[in-house]
This record gives structure tokens, C-alpha cells and sequence, in this order.
């Protein structure tokens, strides 16, 4: 039986980028800190004018023009997404609707920075057990929505972006070869989207305050590095492989210190983790998505090359996969 591969990419990047020495008129912060604590030099962030489905439908078209599919024959729409329009529509709908892909089944799922992967893991199931042929898995993330532009804690980390793939039957012995999904949804509490209720002073509830990020970052650090490296190591092995084996890892980008330390705590050369958050900060979602996009663009990834995606998110949930590229 051939194996479900990925045949066509796409992303989307708002335009407007926003530096550390934006953010140091904002915020009690430095260029230098940013980068030394976090590797990140600028983010997207999206206009006003652009709502999540705005960067979904562009990268899904170009993963669409690249896997030279026509809207009609995608059987199958997943938008990874934290940050939707609203409740309903979904994204997937919306971006179905968008593209004329009447003929799709379409449903946005939930699970953070791991929700490119969930989507990639879910999307292949259907396409092996021969349900659906073709799927269009999109990541998106308008995430600067959640952002607190107050808290120098966490408004320097994010940014907003879209990455989306074709998932397909491949010839040979290509594809996704293995997978790993995980939820540890008793640590949901390192990182919450919380509205604080503002009280009047006779105590009646006046306002809420727009929900935000909060986020504990010292053990979100920890708990990303290990559930990373573990996920890493399980998805290879369910692969039938070997460390040595892998050409690539690409990997959810929060943080590049946390980068090195998963590839110091797997004794992988640097050289084979791709990093792009310097350009983009965490998008979520997104950042694995954006990611794969460029280092096959850029020629990084070739045919034939074993990679390994693996992320890491709030909830917490953590995924991999192997793909034979
Ligand atoms: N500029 C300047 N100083 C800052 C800033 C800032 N932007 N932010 C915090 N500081 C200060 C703190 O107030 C603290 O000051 P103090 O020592 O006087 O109290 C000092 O810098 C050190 O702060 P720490 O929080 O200890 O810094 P740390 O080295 O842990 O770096 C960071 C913080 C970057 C958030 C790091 O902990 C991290 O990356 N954690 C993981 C985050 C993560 O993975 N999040 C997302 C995962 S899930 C998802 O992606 C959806």
C-alpha cells in the first residue's frame, strides 16, 4: 500500500513587520535581551483589515497551485487554529467557501503549537482508510489577536503567519512513515488565554478585560524541551529508525534556546534543526507549518531525505511525524 505523503506547500505572511526596536518604544524592553533570551529579531503581525481566514486562504492556495490540484478534487479541509475568526464559521469553512471546494468535508481543530501535526496525523487516517484522496491541512494563526501589548513577558514572542499542505497517495516508499500525538492536559495551566473581570468599586462587575496570553515560561521551557526531545526519539523509533538516520528536524519554533537544548539533549548537530523564528517569533500553529515551507523552498530538504517534525504547545500537546521527503 503507498504511503499518504505531502505532494504540494504553501504559506502566508503578513506584510507588516514589526522590529525588537518596534517593540522597545512599547514595552520596558531590549533588542539585546530579546535576542540573547529568544533568538527572535521580527514578527509578522496582520492589519486590522485581515481576519485568520485572510492568511489560511492565501497559503492554502498556494499549497493547492504547487500540488497542482484543483479545488474540486480536495475532499478534505483541517485548519489547525487557536486564534479563529469567531466560533463559527469554522476557518475550514470559510477557506472551503473561499476556494469553491464544494465537493470538501471541512473542520477547524484546536491544539496549539502541535495543531499542524494533529491536523497532518488526522487528515492521513482518512486518506488511508481510503474515505478521502486528497486533503488540505492549513495552520493559521492571527494570534497577535490574544496579545497583551502591555506585558513584556510575552507581547515580544509572537507573531502572526499561515503555512498549509496537500496530503495525498505517494509513489515508492515515500511519505509519512510514523506519527505521535500526545496531550498532558494536567500542566494546561503553564499557558491559558484568560479574560480578568475588572470591578467597579461597589463590586459589581463592569467590564472583562479582552482575553490574553498568560503563560508561565520557566516551566513551559522545561516541560517544551523534554516533551520535544521525547517525542522526537518515540517517532523515530515507531519508524523504525535510528537518530542517525535523519536528514532534518523541523521543529516548532518558540524559542531557540529551546532548540538547542533539545538538540544538546538528543546529541543531534545543530546544523540539522531548522530555525526561522528569528524572522517570525512563535506563530503557533503556524511555525512548524512556515517552517518545513522554507527549508524546502530554500533546497534544504531534498528527495529522499528523512525529516522529523515535532512540536510542542499549550495544553499541553506535543506530536511528531517522520516523513520520508
Ligand atoms: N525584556 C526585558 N526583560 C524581560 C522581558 C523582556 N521582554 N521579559 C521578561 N523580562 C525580565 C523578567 O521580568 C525577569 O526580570 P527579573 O529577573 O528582574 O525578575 C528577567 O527578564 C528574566 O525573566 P525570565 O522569565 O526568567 O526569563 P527567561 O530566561 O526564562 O526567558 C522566556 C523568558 C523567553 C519566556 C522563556 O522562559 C521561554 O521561552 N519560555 C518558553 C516559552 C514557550 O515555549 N512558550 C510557548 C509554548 S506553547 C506555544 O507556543 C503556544
Amino acid at each position: 500500500m503507498n504511503n499518504v505523503g505531502i505532494i504540494g506547500l504553501g504559506h502566508y505572511l503578513p506584510e507588516h513587520i514589526l522590529t525588537n526596536f518596534d517593540l522597545e518604544k512599547m514595552v520596558d524592553t531590549t533588542d539585546e535581551w530579546i535576542i540573547t533570551r529568544t533568538g527572535i529579531r521580527e514578527r509578522r503581525i496582520a492589519d486590522q483589515s485581515q481576519r485568520n481566514s485572510h492568511l489560511a486562504i492565501n497559503a492554502a492556495r498556494e499549497a493547492l497551485k504547487n500540488a497542482k490540484l484543483d479545488p474540486h478534487d480536495v475532499d478534505l479541509i483541517i485548519v489547525a487554529t487557536i486564534s479563529p475568526d469567531t466560533s463559527f464559521p469554522s476557518v475550514a469553512c470559510l477557506v472551503q467557501k473561499a476556494l469553491h471546494a464544494r465537493r470538501a468535508t471541512a473542520f477547524d481543530i484546536s491544539a496549539a503549537c502541535s495543531g499542524y501535526l494533529y491536523g497532518i496525523t488526522t487528515a492521513k487516517q482518512f486518506i488511508q482508510n481510503g474515505l478521502y484522496k486528497n486533503a488540505l491541512v492549513v495552520a493559521s494563526e492571527k494570534i497577535s489577536t490574544y496579545i497583551d501589548w502591555n506585558d513584556r513577558s510575552t507581547c515580544v514572542l509572537f507573531g502572526d503567519g499561515a503555512g498549509a499542505c496537500v496530503l495525498s497517495k505517494v509513489p515508492g516508499d515515500r511519505g509519512i512513515i510514523a506519527d505521535y500525538l500526545h496531550a498532558e492536559g494536567h500542566f494546561g495551566e503553564l499557558m491559558e488565554i484568560i479574560s480578568k473581570e475588572r470591578k467597579s468599586c461597589d463590586q459589581t462587575v463592569k467590564t472583562m478585560d479582552l482575553p490574553r496570553i498568560s503563560m508561565q515560561g520557566k516551566e513551559l521551557f522545561k516541560a517544551a524541551v523534554n516533551s520535544m526531545a521525547h517525542a522526537a526519539l518515540t517517532v523515530i523509533k515507531k519508524a523504525g529508525m535510528k537518530l542517525s538516520d535523519i536528514d532534518w528536524v523541523i521543529p516548532h519554533q518558540a524559542n531557540d534556546r529551546i532548540l538547542s537544548a533539545v538538540a544538546k539533549k538528543l546529541d543531534l548537530p545543530k546544523e540539522k534543526v531548522f530555525v526561522n523564528i528569528d524572522k517570525y517569533g512563535n506563530m503557533s500553529s503556524a511555525s512548524t507549518a512556515v517552517a518545513l515551507y522554507e527549508a524546502v523552498e530554500q533546497g534544504k530538504i531534498k528527495r529522499g531525505d528523512n525529516i522529523v517534525l515535532v512540536t510542542f504547545g499549550a495544553g499541553l500537546v506535543s506530536a511528531a511525524n517522520v516523513v520520508k521527503w
